[in-house]
């Protein structure tokens, strides 16, 4: 009897821990596309902001623009309760084009770009050779990268994108003209909650590095010389699809 109601408990225990696990996974899947959420809802919100002073111009009502407005906010906040942490993610390899997606995040960006002046400088060798990646979730690491060098830089700032194209690897360098970091916060930066920014929520880093990780490439964030930081990606041609 007894040797049978401890087979029932340690089933039950395990059952329980499968649960928690099953749970935390949710959990971390969560915070990972809830963050992402928030960037194109802020794209959102700016656009229809915009919208909104063409037709204050042109004289015509705005209460469905307010209303877009409004409920971005409301959405924005409620992802925000939703986070809690990043997770590790298994890409889905396709042949893409590293400079088709970062055209791609520049052209989503304009509306940030134009209003502060910033000037995007492509440095890219050609050709280009094609690569296996999930190009879905290098444009969210690519993105997050872009922002925080929007973040940190002042209006005309200038954020150089380096690209180089070699046999067997791509290398991709984010120079931006921003504060830097401060050599005692270095480390910190991949750390999920860590965040100098009022309304930062300081997973941007760590969801790049696990991005950049599932992929099998490297990623190096150091200050330059000049002030500001680098970022530099390199994902290889061979081990992008093991
Ligand atoms: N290009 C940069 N220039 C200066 N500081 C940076 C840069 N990139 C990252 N940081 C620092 O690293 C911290 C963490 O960045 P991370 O992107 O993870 O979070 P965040 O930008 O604060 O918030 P979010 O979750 O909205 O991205 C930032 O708060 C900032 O202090
Ligand atoms: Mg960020």
């Amino acid at each position: 009897m007894i040797i049978e109601s401890r087979a029932m408990e340690r089933l039950k225990l395990e059952e329980k821990l499968q649960r928690a696990e099953h749970l935390s996974a949710i959990g971390e899947m969560t915070a990972g596309i809830s963050h992402e959420i928030r960037n194109p809802l802020g794209i959102i919100k700016s656009s229809a902001e915009l919208l909104k002073k063409k037709m204050i111009k042109s004289e015509q009502p705005t209460t469905i623009i307010d209303i877009i407005v409004e409920e971005s906010i409301r959405l924005n906040n409620i992802i925000k309760d939703f986070l809690d942490f990043a997770k590790p993610m298994t890409p889905y390899l396709k042949p893409c084009r590293i400079d088709d997606i970062i055209e791609k995040n520049i052209y989503y960006l304009s509306q940030q770009i134009q209003e502060n002046n910033f000037i995007i400088q492509r440095d890219f060798t050609q050709p280009v050779t094609e690569i296996m990646a999930d190009a879905e979730r290098l444009y969210q690491a690519f993105l997050n990268i872009m922002l925080n060098a929007f973040q940190s830089m002042d209006k005309g700032g200038k954020l150089t994108i380096v690209l180089l194209s070699e046999d067997d690897k791509i290398i991709i360098f984010f120079h931006d003209q921003g504060k830097g970091i401060p050599e005692e916060s270095l480390k910190k930066i991949w750390n999920p909650f860590f965040t100098t920014k009022e309304m930062g929520t300081g997973l941007g880093m760590g969801i790049v590095k696990n991005i950049i990780e599932s992929h099998y490439g490297n990623i190096d964030v150091f200050n330059r010389d000049s002030g500001g930081v680098t970022v530099k990606i390199t994902l290889y041609l061979t081990r992008a699809d093991i």
